[in-house]
């Protein structure tokens, strides 16, 4: 009746290679990493940095990562790799051997508080350009909690959809049914709470009638997470007909309903026009016996 989905996206790896492809020819050493990353509160979530270097900027050592949380006001930075006491245990590099390109981390067990921005950074010496140091453009992560998507408790003909996150612009939460977005009858749009280190967005919506209403968390419009509720009627085709009518087509919002074009009735137009020629053609004929 009621389940949880934890949608992941990966798209964010085609975009790296083509930077790659792109940025390549450009910067003889660069570090990537995503700026946007979503983690389910209580989930692992990967961190992913990549080292790009140039074929003839060999290196003379291994180079030495460092994973840092920046802080709000950029001191004392914590480091997850190699993890500082804060980190022990939580942080686990996927790629152990050093001399890989791929510097992508792990953090186990996302909690509120680590909500933020972090840098990956790396240690390198090349034959060329000695020792220095490269940064990636810092990856924001955003935690979210379950969605909980039911029934209101002092209403059963209302649905309820409601999700923590941490405090973003970009987080939408919208319901549909049968693919058609409702309009919320209650909403709380995620206003930034006194202590707390997260926002609650919350939408109810009538039910309108049986079938799958489903509730999306989108992030700058990529979804996030979802859940689905399905409704059947508890009692049997009780308005089995409209409801059957009704989830084929989405209604229109007053100002969408305002611009519907009605069908030209051209058959009627022919109709009309034929009228005067066939009356033409009656006299010229009428005209033409007179004349004979
Ligand atoms: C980096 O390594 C991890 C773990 O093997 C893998 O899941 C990820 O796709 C790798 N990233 C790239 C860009 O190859
Ligand atoms: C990092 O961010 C700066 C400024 O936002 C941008 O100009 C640069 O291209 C970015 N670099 C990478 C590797 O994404
Ligand atoms: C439940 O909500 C519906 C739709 O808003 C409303 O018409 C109805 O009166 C409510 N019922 C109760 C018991 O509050």
């Amino acid at each position: 009746m009621h389940r949880s989905l934890v949608v992941t996206k990966w798209g964010w790896t085609q975009r790296i290679l083509f930077y790659f492809m792109v940025a390549g020819t450009r910067s003889l050493v660069t570090v990537h990493q995503p700026p946007v990353l979503t983690a389910a509160l209580g989930h692992d979530v990967m961190m992913p940095c990549l080292l790009n270097l140039s074929h003839d900027e060999g290196m003379v050592t291994l180079p030495v990562l460092y994973w840092m949380y920046l802080t709000q006001d950029n001191t004392d930075n914590p480091r997850l790799w190699s993890p500082s006491e804060k980190y022990e245990g939580r942080v686990e590099l996927l790629d152990k051997s050093r001399n890989t390109s791929n510097k992508s981390i792990v953090l186990k067990n996302v909690q509120w508080a680590d909500s933020g921005k972090y840098l990956c950074k790396l240690s390198i010496t090349t034959q060329k350009a000695k020792s220095f140091r490269k940064k990636g453009n810092e990856t924001s992560l955003k935690v979210y909690d379950t969605m909980i998507f039911n029934l209101t408790a002092h209403n059963d003909s209302l649905l309820w959809c409601e999700v923590n996150v941490t405090p973003d612009p970009g987080f939408v939460l919208s319901i549909f049914h049968d693919g058609c977005k409702l309009q919320p009858a209650d909403s709380a749009p995620g206003d930034a709470g006194a202590v707390l280190p997260y926002v609650t967005f919350s939408d109810t919506v009538p039910l309108r009638s049986e079938g799958e209403y489903e509730c999306q968390l989108h992030l700058n419009g990529e979804l996030i997470t979802k859940s689905i509720f399905h409704y059947h009627s508890p009692v049997a085709d009780f308005d089995g007909d409209a409801a059957k009518n009704g989830s084929l087509t989405c209604p229109t919002t007053a100002s969408e309903a305002a611009v519907v074009v009605f069908p030209e009735p051209w058959l009627l137009y022919m109709a009309l026009l034929l009228v005067p020629i066939v009356i033409l053609l009656s006299l010229a004929t009428a005209l033409l016996m007179y004349r004979c």
